[in-house]
């Protein structure tokens, strides 16, 4: 069986990946990431962020964003979008800053009606507000914290509602994982947009993990449910667990694969967690190595698409 099969059989919404809008002339990576018995949802890697969707003030463009959208509708497969009020790729006209607090808000809530509002009715999830804690556990320094404080948060939630009412929105960020200090503050982030009553339905757990340091099947479990007792769902929405030293020896990724069984294990465990997304169809075209250099390897087809031990340890899990 495959795996979206696998986990909608297991009670779960969906198994999907991350598309990169610029591998799309890759058919074979093509043909494997728009098989929706294998991962029934599609998240856009990269068209939707802001730089690309709004890289002057005022200037719409999805000639990118609309990439995944189109895939994921022409194969029948759920799409996540992914993502609005963000510190990362970011054009410069907003990263500058400068701006007075109404000013501001009223450049998220014109990104946000426009770029919502362009996929409404489309978007099973939309990604709303990204990364609001940094590593240390503190509200992340951003033109957007740095101008409004923790009001860019409701705001946000507020504009995309407005946009498309049908979307759940989620309020997503990595190393929620380890239930520590930054799993606090967004915890604290989830209960600030509720007190504003603005509409959040959901917080995601990247889940950028790595080989022997994924937290247990259990630890995940409870680190999810301190958000479904908000009465939110929750979801992994970008899992990779990259190896720290590469090549992979084979007990390497046999130990990935256990990780990979936990992650997806503990959202079995937790009602109110609807599915898990990998950032990446293959390890070949994978953000890791970039971003990491050295680690990698961390998804669950290799280089030359074939499925690793982790797909087999997923698989078995769902
Ligand atoms: C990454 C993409 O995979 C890369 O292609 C891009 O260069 C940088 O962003 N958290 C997120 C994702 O929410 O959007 C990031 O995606 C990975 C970390």
């Amino acid at each position: 069986g495959q795996l979206h099969d696998l986990a909608v059989k297991a009670g779960l919404e969906f198994f999907g990946t991350a598309l990169g809008e610029s591998h799309t002339s890759d058919s074979a990576y093509i043909s494997l990431g728009t098989d929706s018995s294998e991962f029934g949802q599609l998240t856009p890697e990269n068209g939707q962020k802001w730089d690309s969707t709004e890289p002057s003030r005022g200037q719409f463009s999805y000639t990118s964003g609309d990439i995944v959208p189109g895939i994921a509708a022409a194969n029948g497969q759920i799409l996540r979008c992914h993502t609005l009020t963000w510190h990362s790729q970011l054009p410069n006209w907003v990263s500058s800053g400068g701006f007075s607090y109404s000013d501001l808000q009223s450049i998220i809530e014109t990104h946000i009606a426009n770029v919502v509002g362009h996929y409404a009715g489309a978007c099973h999830h939309w990604d709303v507000v990204n990364e609001a804690a940094d590593d240390s556990g503190n509200w992340r320094s951003s033109v957007f914290y740095d101008t409004m404080g923790t009001d860019f948060l409701a705001i946000s939630f507020n504009a995309a509602k407005a946009a498309d009412p049908s979307a759940k929105l989620y309020l997503n960020d990595y190393n929620l994982e380890y239930n520590g200090a930054k799993t606090d503050r967004v915890f604290e982030a989830a209960q600030i947009i509720q007190a504003a009553g603005a509409p959040i339905d959901g917080v995601g757990f990247q889940g950028h993990l790595i080989v022997g340091s994924t937290p247990s099947r259990s630890s995940l479990a409870t680190a999810l449910r301190r958000f479904t007792a908000l009465g939110l769902e929750v979801a992994y929405t970008e899992v990779d667990i990259r190896h720290s030293s590469l090549p992979p020896s084979d007990s390497a990724l046999v130990t990935q694969g256990n990780d990979f069984a936990s992650v997806v294990g503990s959202c079995l465990d937790v009602d109110g967690c609807v599915g898990v997304t990998v950032w990446g169809v293959t390890d070949k075209y994978s953000w890791i190595p970039d971003t990491f250099p050295g680690q990698g390897a961390a998804l669950l087809y290799d280089d030359n698409l074939a499925k690793k031990p982790a797909w087999t340890s997923v698989s078995s899990v769902l």
